[in-house]
């Protein structure tokens, strides 16, 4: 992206938001935006939900090039007895913040997920399989894609992802390295599959999505998949943990209220083709960040 451009980023304090603010191209401004604070998110407690505070915010920030936007409801499992909450986040926001972007005449790129799909194919999904989402999570981010596409279909990329880990927040292998320093032994779901992906190399991909996307959907996760046993059973050897035993169990096993899809792998060829590259293998994108830890 070239000199002088200026993008708005939300959810900047989140696990990805935070990754896309360090890894903006040289010579581009970006503008965080959160509820929260956090290191480089400078317009904080706007609730993009609300659409006066959506105009007052791009008002403030002035002349724009683009928008990032990856703030979201996350608590998949909470989702299910708070939809209309989430339902605000996930998908009015995305509605508010489309038009916002479509009257400041710059393109947006907005995260979504593999939870738009039920995971019963049994085959990589690709960008226009038909969505079916089986949680209130599911069904909220969906209504966002809609809602983004339907205002501003002209400029909208929508980019899905799935498991995703990085140097902020709170993720899966994060929680198992702690519980590995509490226990010696841990049983991890093997039923459920999907690519583990790294925010150090979504990020970059989102960027390029901006600057060099069509107005379509693209899927982007980490090369390869496993289950959540071998993701964690990987996480554990190249942490280099040792005397802790991972024995593999059914989802059955670990009752959670929100349904997950059960082979939820993602196609990713529209963005390997954009980017003439996919993302890095899982286990390389895990030891990176591991490295990087
Ligand atoms: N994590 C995954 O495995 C995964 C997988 C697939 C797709 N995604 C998608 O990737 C994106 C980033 O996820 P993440 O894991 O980085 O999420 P995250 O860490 O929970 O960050 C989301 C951020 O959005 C903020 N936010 C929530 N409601 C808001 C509102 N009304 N107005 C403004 N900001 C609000 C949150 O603030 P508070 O924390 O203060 O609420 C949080 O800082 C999301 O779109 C998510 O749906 C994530």
């Amino acid at each position: 992206m070239s000199q002088s451009k200026r993008v708005l980023v939300t959810g900047a304090a989140g696990m990805l938001g935070s990754q896309v603010l360090l890894s903006a191209p040289d010579g581009v401004q970006v503008i965080g935006t959160d509820l929260a604070e956090a290191a480089g998110v400078q317009e904080v407690g706007v609730d993009l939900a609300d659409e006066r505070q959506v105009g007052e915010l791009f008002e403030r920030v002035g002349e724009l090039s683009g928008v990032i936007h990856t703030a979201a409801y996350t608590a998949v499992d909470l989702a299910e007895e708070q939809e209309e909450l989430a339902l605000r986040v996930n998908g009015t926001a995305c509605g508010v913040i489309a038009a916002a972007a479509k009257a400041a005449g710059v393109p947006q790129v907005i995260v979504g997920t593999d939870f738009v799909f039920d995971g019963e194919s049994g085959e990589a999904y690709r960008e226009d399989d038909e969505p079916n989402p089986i949680s209130a999570y599911g069904r909220t981010k969906l209504a966002g894609e809609r809602a983004a596409l339907e205002v501003y279909p002209e400029a909208t990329r929508i980019v899905r992802t799935q498991w995703l880990y990085g140097p902020r927040g709170k993720h899966f292998p994060g929680t198992m390295l702690s519980l590995a320093k509490e226990r010696d032994e841990l049983k991890v779901v093997d039923d459920q599959r999907g690519s583990p992906t790294s925010t150090l190399e979504l990020a970059p991909a989102l960027w390029d999505v901006l600057e060099l996307g069509d107005q379509a959907i693209y899927h982007a996760a980490c090369e390869g998949d496993c289950t959540w046993f071998g993701l964690a059973s990987e996480t554990l050897a190249a942490a280099g943990v040792q005397g802790v035993k991972i024995e593999p169990c059914s989802t059955d096993e670990f009752p959670r209220p929100a349904r997950r899809p059960v082979h939820s792998v993602l196609d990713c060829g529209r963005l390997t083709q954009l980017r003439g590259r996919p993302l890095a293998s899982w286990q390389e994108a895990l030891r990176t960040y591991l490295g990087s830890e």
